[in-house]
């Protein structure tokens, strides 16, 4: 599934060796989880004036019911432009095609601009896995000077 915006397209890869292990790990510091998540889930990335990749995002189906955003990251130099939100709703989309019921994200505590922009787009806190993050990553992440312990589960109910 392909989707256009002017001359930006959202494009599925057909290897996942072709993903930009330099994007997803922006998202993702655990180089495991990101190659765990890659061998099951579709990666798509998001190429601008057609070409150049600026973004990545991996799908994974939970149940049938479900699928999640496992990873989205947009490059440094091209945040806050409207991408980050371009590829939600591209998911948000490919989920209501696919016929899915809930669309799953999950961040960290410490991921304030993220959570900000999650909910900005209609996902709903659901859940909080404590020490998630402790539990999970062999290195410790700080972010806006908070230590990432617990995993925020948030979704967004497709609607019919
Ligand atoms: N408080 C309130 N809103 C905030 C915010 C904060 N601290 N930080 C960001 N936002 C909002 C912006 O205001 C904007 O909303 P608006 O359009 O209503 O103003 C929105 O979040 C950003 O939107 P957009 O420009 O589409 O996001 P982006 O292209 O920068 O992509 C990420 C967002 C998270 C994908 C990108 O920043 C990124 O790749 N970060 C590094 C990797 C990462 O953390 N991935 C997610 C892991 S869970």
């Amino acid at each position: 599934m392909n989707t256009k915006s002017e001359k930006n397209i959202i494009v599925e890869l057909q290897d996942s060796k072709e993903a930009p292990m330099d994007l997803l790990e922006l998202a993702d510091p655990s180089i495991d989880q990101v190659n765990k998540y890659l061998k099951h889930g579709r990666c798509f990335v998001l190429k601008l004036d057609l070409d150049i990749i600026v973004g990545a995002m991996v799908l994974q189906e939970n149940s049938p019911d479900k699928i999640e955003i496992k990873n989205i990251a947009v490059s440094e130099q091209h945040q806050g432009q409207g991408f980050g939100k371009l590829m939600l709703n591209f998911a948000l989309d490919f989920a209501t095609k696919s016929g899915y019921q809930k669309l799953t994200i999950a961040t960290g505590n410490s991921s304030i601009g993220q959570l900000a922009l999650y909910q900005k787009v209609g996902f709903e806190i659901v859940d909080v896995v404590k020490d998630y993050f402790i539990r999970n990553y062999s290195e410790p992440i700080f972010e806006n000077g908070i230590t990432c312990k617990h995993q925020i589960v948030l979704e967004k109910d497709i609607l019919a």
